[in-house]
């Protein structure tokens, strides 16, 4: 069974999955959910067994449609500038929203409204049947969900864990709108290894993938 077949078909069914990414970048597993079927529970495995920033990736156009920028190009202050990274040419970085429902923006309940919403508008945002101002009446920024923008060409243009996701959506037939959240290790604060995150995954029942495969399949 490869693990790009169990990745999708994983995906596909709303489960979340691991992907590593390559060990000449970042050398990073993040745990990977399709957006629209994360609740309270999904974000209390992100924080609990992850540990890393919770974000979620759209894709370029519908980031366009909707207005939503890269955070380093219209930042003004002296600190604004993602392109030194030592892994890539630049993150992938937008602003943070919290959904107008939202209390306090941080609680499970609160992250997984605002993280599970984002699914259906960007489908909506596709359809052209919502834009920047239907966004800006749904949720508020700065919030506590970090937004990251795709690649405009994905996989061709960087080959982050935000176009690895994107891509896997595209492929698996799910909404154009995914939730990252990189493995840390609690001993050593350090990336989880890939070795532990195996195990992680076998553990639990959750499919893991590498992504040098899932560039020969999505690419
Ligand atoms: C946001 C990040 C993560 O690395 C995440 O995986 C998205 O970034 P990239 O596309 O660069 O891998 O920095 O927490
Ligand atoms: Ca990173
Ligand atoms: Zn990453």
């Amino acid at each position: 069974y490869d693990s790009v077949e169990r990745v999708l078909d994983a995906f596909s069914a709303g489960d979340p999955v691991l992907i590593h990414d390559f060990d000449d970048r970042e050398g990073e597993v993040d745990l990977v959910y399709p957006a629209g079927s994360v609740a309270p529970i999904d974000v209390a495995r992100m924080r609990n067994d992850a540990g890393g920033l919770v974000c979620v990736a759209l894709p370029d156009d519908v980031a366009e449609s909707l207005s939503l920028p890269f955070m380093d190009e219209v930042l003004t202050h002296p600190a604004a500038s993602s392109h030194d990274l030592e892994y890539d040419s630049r993150s992938s970085f937008s602003f943070t929203v919290n959904h107008r429902e939202s209390f306090t923006g941080i609680t499970d309940r609160d992250r997984a409204m605002t993280i599970s919403r984002l699914a259906p508008v960007a489908e909506l945002t596709r359809a052209g049947e919502y834009d920047a101002d239907d966004f800006g009446g749904e949720f508020r920024a700065p919030g506590h969900v970090h937004l990251l923008r795709g690649a405009p060409n994905l996989l061709d243009d960087r080959q982050g864990h935000t176009e690895l996701g994107l891509a896997l959506a595209d492929e698996a037939d799910v909404a154009p709108a995914v939730v990252v959240c990189e493995m840390l290790d609690d001993e050593t604060g350090a990336a989880l290894p890939k070795s532990a995150a195996r195990d992680y995954a076998a553990r639990n029942d959750l499919a893991f993938v590498d992504g040098d495969r899932l560039l020969d399949v999505l690419r």
